[in-house]
C-alpha cells in the first residue's frame, strides 16, 4: 500500500473521478485537485480530499511541491477541440500553462514521482496514417487541442530527461461511461444515451459512416493504474482497436435503451475525421493491457448509469 499522496488533477471530472474510485480501493492516500470548471464535488469520491485550484493560477508549483506526492496522474484539461479552435489560448492556458505548473512544483518537490498524463489519440495523429494507428504514426495535430497535448507530451519529456521525473503520456480512444456530460461536444455516447431514454432523435453528421474507437471508462482506469505500477516509460495508446461507425453506435443504444428515438440524419460536418482506431499492441505488450468490456456491455452500464441518475438530476 503506497504511503506517500497520489495527486489526481482532475479527479471530479468523468474519467479521473473513476481513476479516484479505483485508487482508494487500492489504497492509495489520494489528494484531488480541481477547479471543479466541468468536474463536480460530488464526484470526487468520499475518502480523497478536494483542494480546489486552478492549476493555471500562480501559487499551484508552492502547493504541488508541500504535498510531496509519490504518484501523479495529471487529467486536468480543457477538453473541447471546438473551444481550443475559438479560443487557443484559454487551450493553452489550461492545457500548457496548468502542466507547466505542476511540473515545476514536482521539480521542487522532495520526490521525483512517476506522473501518468492523460494524452489523445484521437486528436493527435496526422491524416492519412494507419488505421489502427500505432504510437510511431505521424504526430500532426489539427486543433489547439491537440497541438497541446502533443506539446505537453514534449515538456514531459524534458522534464524527464533534464529533471529526472518519469513519465507515461496515455493517448485516449474515445472514452465513454457512467458520469461522461451527456452536454459537452465530444461525449457521443453519453448524447445518444441521454436522448434515447427522452425518445428523442438521434443526430448524425452525415452518413453516419465514419469511425471511432469507444474504450469504456474502466478499461481506461485499469490502463491508467497499469502504467503507474509498471513505471511505464513513454507514450501508449489505450483503445480497443475496433472501429465503431456512428449508425452502428446509434442502433446500439436505442436497442439497449429500448428507445422509438429515430436516426436523424444532417449535413456532415466539413473536414471530419472520417476513420479513427488505435492500435493497442504496445499496451498488451508492456502494460498487459486488454481491454474487457465490448461495446454493448459498457453502453448497457453507460445507459443504465443515465436511467438511474436522470431521476435526480436535471437534463
Ligand atoms: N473523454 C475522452 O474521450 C478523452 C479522450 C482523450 C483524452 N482525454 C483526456 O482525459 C482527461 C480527462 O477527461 P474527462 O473526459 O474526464 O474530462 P472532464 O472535463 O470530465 O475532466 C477534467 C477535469 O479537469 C478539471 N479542470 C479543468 N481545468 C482545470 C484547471 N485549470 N485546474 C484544475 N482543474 C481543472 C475539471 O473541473 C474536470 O474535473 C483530459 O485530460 C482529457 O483531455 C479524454
Amino acid at each position: 500500500m503506497p504511503k506517500s499522496t497520489t495527486i489526481v488533477t482532475g479527479g471530479a471530472g468523468f474519467i479521473g473521478s473513476h481513476l479516484v474510485d479505483a485508487l482508494l480501493a487500492k489504497g492509495h492516500a489520494v489528494v484531488v485537485l480541481d477547479d471543479l470548471s466541468t468536474g463536480k464535488r460530488e464526484q470526487v469520491p468520499t475518502g480523497a480530499r478536494l483542494i480546489e485550484i486552478d492549476l493555471a493560477d500562480a501559487e499551484t508549483p508552492k502547493i504541488v511541491s508541500e504535498l510531496s506526492a509519490g504518484l501523479v496522474f495529471h487529467l486536468a484539461a480543457q477538453k473541447s477541440v471546438r473551444t481550443s479552435v475559438d479560443n487557443p489560448a484559454l487551450d493553452a492556458r489550461i492545457n500548457i500553462q496548468g502542466l507547466l505548473n505542476l511540473m515545476e512544483g514536482l521539480r521542487a518537490s522532495a520526490n521525483k514521482p512517476q506522473v501518468v498524463f492523460t494524452s489523445t489519440g484521437g486528436a493527435i495523429y496526422g491524416d492519412g496514417v494507419a488505421i489502427p494507428t500505432p504510437e510511431d504514426a505521424l504526430a500532426k495535430p489539427i486543433s489547439p487541442y491537440g497541438v497541446a497535448k502533443l506539446s505537453s507530451e514534449h515538456y514531459l519529456d524534458y522534464y524527464q530527461q533534464i529533471h529526472g521525473i518519469q513519465y507515461a503520456a496515455m493517448r485516449l480512444a474515445n472514452v465513454y461511461g457512467p458520469r461522461q456530460d451527456p452536454k459537452g461536444e465530444a461525449g457521443v455516447v453519453a448524447i445518444f444515451s441521454n436522448r434515447a431514454l427522452d425518445n428523442k432523435a438521434l443526430t448524425i453528421n452525415g452518413a453516419g459512416t465514419q469511425t471511432r474507437d469507444y474504450v469504456f471508462v474502466g478499461d481506461v482506469v485499469d490502463a491508467l493504474v497499469r502504467a503507474a505500477e509498471k513505471k511505464a516509460q513513454g507514450a501508449f495508446n489505450v483503445g480497443t482497436s475496433i472501429e465503431t461507425d456512428v449508425n452502428t453506435l446509434a442502433a446500439t443504444v436505442v436497442a439497449i435503451a429500448k428507445s422509438s428515438s429515430q436516426l436523424e440524419h444532417i449535413a456532415a460536418k466539413p473536414g471530419e475525421q472520417q476513420r479513427s482506431a488505435l492500435d493497442i499492441s504496445k499496451a498488451k505488450k508492456v502494460l498487459g493491457f486488454s481491454p474487457s468490456t465490448d461495446l454493448a456491455a459498457g453502453v448497457r452500464q453507460t445507459v443504465e448509469w443515465f436511467r438511474e441518475s436522470l431521476s435526480t438530476v436535471s437534463r
